[in-house]
């Protein structure tokens, strides 16, 4: 066997056989060395009349994730990937693609222009180009259905998810079990290819039977995916490239999907889409603690508080195998929410989700506790008691007694101290929040807040965790509210004037539903139920008694029973079993005598205002928790604004979306409204420290370094 080197990609020559890997670490991205490389030991290889046929594999993990997403930014994209694809598929001998790993994005491309395809059966395979707001652009689109037939290849590429290999029909030659035993089944394949003098069968020679895709296929598609493609620009033209592989010979259709991929590549949803992909990963990279940081073992987890918020917690760590040991003061409580508990997991297998023998093996993990000498051996502990510092206190001075040296100490608040919790313990160190989202066995996110005496193997331990029950975690700092819900503040304030200035709830809603948000922020309220934000706003007396409009409708509502879904009235109506709102003029009623009282005129909103005014100031706010380090990246924000509040991914996150529109628009728009509004915009919209200086800098809040 004779070996030669490149940095990225090599050649082993096996007899007759050259094995070109590739080697990009950590993915195997198709970055320029990797596509040079590719192409350098093709060349050799077809030249060198020793070898009579090219396998294409990889020394990494993965057979490759794709194009390398950094490049996207840059401007040098040569030699091209299609122009390597060229070379593969129209090779003069046999090229063939053993993917010892997954296969993602352009590298499941470069296998689709192999002559022949091997893997194992478990293997998983995957267009995800639509989740970076683009589609294949190297083939994809077009061999995937020759080989796959088109419901298949829509079904990846529209969807972006990966499947198992040995679930897309017509793609792989061999299919092995073992992937311990792939390399020597490939290479008895292409032996026998050679001995048998398979000709090379080329994926642009196939056509697709228009039959088999009639029109009806693609407008049915499309209607099947409107609900989750809403808003997103890429999926249809997805669907486009896969049109064209039907009516086009390859040449035609490769030139037809290479458009429709550049129309997306220049959409601001694809800047915003890559954003976030790289947005998700650096939240995990954190200043606070590097590869020394030691971390702490998590076998046992205590909880107190079987409601709503521990329940859900607990399920997350049952769904990681990870025991759990659930406290309340009263057997009562603690039997009613594990009842709620088991009454989850029964859903998911009723709509077979899960086993019947994976509900008792998740309940088995959650065992309940009256007493606090259960949590003296569990590693961490998180407290999701009521919302009173008097009652975290004693919760905290209680497991400062009885945790043992070492175990992490969490609280879930969502408003109080933290620092002031910690302080009551005589370890602070170990202190830390964990604020999760409600349902928190749904929502993914996960704001690790650091307290100040918060040591970093605790932070780390946390961050890991996370992972580990398949959550986003993202590291913030105290102060109320924290990152999402101090800068949702803004939003619902400024909503709640809008009403009050005569704007109605389904048109500030609809406005916000079709900026891409799940729903706007009175059917948010009513959802949560409108006595929460109530209770916060009872202990942010100082805070808002400079405005005397303050959510004054919200007030009303509240005091006159109407808080929300749960009791069939808030600012909408609903019938009884069905969470569709209905208008009631009732609320506008209530809006105009308040306006009144205040001597607040109503009048008519554009569109443009309602947008600028609900969104602007949670911006701006955003700016100033940038500035204060609560978060120490706006890339983080992002994050927290995705997964915590369905913020529009193809948006990037609040803090992307503004350094899209620009800090300019956003500062002037601020000074607009601060300008226009009277008092009330003196109050509330004055711009950021950070958003001035930003905007006057011509710079973005990604460029902004703590
Ligand atoms: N390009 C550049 N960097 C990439 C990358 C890519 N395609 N895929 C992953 N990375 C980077 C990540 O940013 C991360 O960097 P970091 O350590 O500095 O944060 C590192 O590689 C490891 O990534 P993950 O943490 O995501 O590693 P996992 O092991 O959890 O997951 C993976 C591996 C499943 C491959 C996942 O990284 C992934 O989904 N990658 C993207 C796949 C994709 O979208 N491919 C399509 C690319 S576009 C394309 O191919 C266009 C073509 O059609 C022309
Ligand atoms: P909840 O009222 O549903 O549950 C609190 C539970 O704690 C009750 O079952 C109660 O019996 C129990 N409890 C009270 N004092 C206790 C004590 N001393 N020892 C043991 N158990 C005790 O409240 P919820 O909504 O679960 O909130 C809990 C915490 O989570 C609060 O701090 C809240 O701010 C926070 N949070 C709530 C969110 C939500 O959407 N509900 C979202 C994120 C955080």
């Amino acid at each position: 066997m004779s070996a030669e080197k490149s940095a990225a990609v090599v050649s082993q020559n096996q007899g007759n056989i050259a094995i070109v890997l590739m080697q990009n670490p950590p993915v195997n991205a198709l970055s320029k060395a990797v596509r040079v490389g590719l192409i350098s030991e093709i060349k050799a290889a077809l030249l060198d009349p020793s070898i009579e046929a090219i396998v294409i594999s990889s020394q990494q993990a993965l057979f490759s994730g794709g194009a390398d997403i950094s490049e996207f930014s840059g401007n040098d994209f040569e030699p091209p990937l299609p122009e390597v694809l060229d070379l593969i598929e129209n090779a003069s001998k046999p090229i063939v693609a053993v993917l010892n790993g997954p296969a993602f994005g352009g590298g499941l491309e470069v296998a689709l222009a192999c002559h022949y395809r091997v893997t194992f059966s478990a293997n998983k395979v995957g267009l995800p180009e639509v989740n970076l707001g683009i589609l294949p652009g190297a083939g994809g689109t077009q061999r995937l259905p020759r080989l796959a037939g088109v419901e298949t290849a829509l079904s990846m590429i529209v969807s972006g998810k990966p499947v198992a290999a040995s679930s897309v029909k017509g793609v792989f030659d061999v299919l092995v079990e073992d992937p311990q035993e792939l390399l020597d089944k490939a290479m008895a394949f292409v032996q026998k290819l050679i001995v048998n003098g398979e000709k090379i069968r080329r994926t642009k020679d196939l056509n697709i039977d228009p039959a088999s895709a009639p029109a009806e296929l693609f407008a049915q598609y499309r209607q099947g995916i409107a609900k989750q493609a809403r808003g997103f620009f890429s999926p249809e033209r997805c669907i486009q490239a896969v049109e064209a592989a039907v009516e086009l010979p390859l040449e035609e259709g490769l030139q037809r999907e290479s458009e429709l991929f550049m129309e997306c590549m220049r959409s601001p949803q694809a800047r915003a889409q890559q954003h976030f992909f790289f947005a998700e990963r650096a939240a995990g990279h954190v200043a606070d603690f590097d590869k020394a940081t030691p971390v702490r073992e998590i076998k046992k987890v205590g909880i107190i508080g079987a409601g709503t918020m521990g329940g859900g917690i607990a399920m997350n760590f049952a769904n990681a195998g990870i025991p759990v040991v659930l406290l309340e003061l009263k057997q009562e409580a603690l039997d009613k929410g594990l009842a709620v508990i088991r009454g989850n997991y029964e859903n998911s297998a009723k709509k077979g989700k899960l086993s019947p023998q994976d509900v008792e093996e998740r309940m088995a993990l959650l065992v309940g506790a009256t007493d606090y000498q259960e949590l003296a051996d569990v590693d961490l502990v998180i407290e999701a008691v009521f919302e009173k510092m008097e009652v975290k206190k004693q919760v905290f001075s209680k497991l400062d007694e009885v945790c043992k040296a070492g175990a992490i100490l969490a609280s879930n608040t969502s408003t109080l101290d933290l620092n002031e919790i910690a302080a009551c313990t005589s370890r602070p160190q170990d202190v830390i929040g964990l604020h999760f989202f409600s349902p928190a066995n749904v929502m993914k996110l996960l704001e690790v807040v650091k307290g100040e005496k918060t040591s970093a193997d605790v932070i780390k331990t946390c961050m890991q965790m996370a992972k580990k029950i398949r959550k986003v975690a993202v590291l913030v700092g105290v102060c109320f509210g924290f990152v999402g819900n101090r800068m949702i503040e803004p939003y619902g304030r400024e909503s709640n004037r809008l009403l009050l200035e005569g704007a109605s709830p389904e048109h500030v809603d609809k406005i916000i539903y079709d900026f891409g948000m799940p729903m706007g922020p009175f059917t948010m309220g009513d959802m949560a139920g409108l006595d929460i934000g109530y209770f916060v706003r009872q202990s942010r007396h100082e805070f808002i008694s400079q405005d005397p409009s303050y959510c004054v409708v919200a007030n009303r509502l509240v005091e006159d029973g109407r808080v929300g879904l749960k009791v069939g009235k808030g600012v909408y109506l609903y019938e009884p079993g069905n969470r569709k709102p209905i208008p009631d003029p009732k609320v506008l009623e209530v809006a105009k005598q308040e306006a009144q009282k205040l001597d607040i005129e109503q009048r008519e909103h554009s569109e443009q205002e309602i947008l600028e005014r609900c969104i602007f100031p949670l911006i701006n706010e955003g700016a100033r928790i940038l500035e204060e380090g609560i978060a120490a990246k706006s890339s983080d924000i992002d994050v927290i604004y995705v997964y915590g509040y369905g913020f529009p991914v193809y948006r990037g996150g609040p803090m992307q979306y503004a350094d899209e529109i620009g800090l300019d628009k956003i500062y002037d728009a601020m000074c607009k409204y601060r300008d226009e509004l009277g008092d009330y915009g003196k109050m509330w919209f004055e711009p950021a420290p950070l958003l001035k200086k930003l905007a006057e800098q011509g710079k973005r809040f990604v460029d902004y370094k703590n």
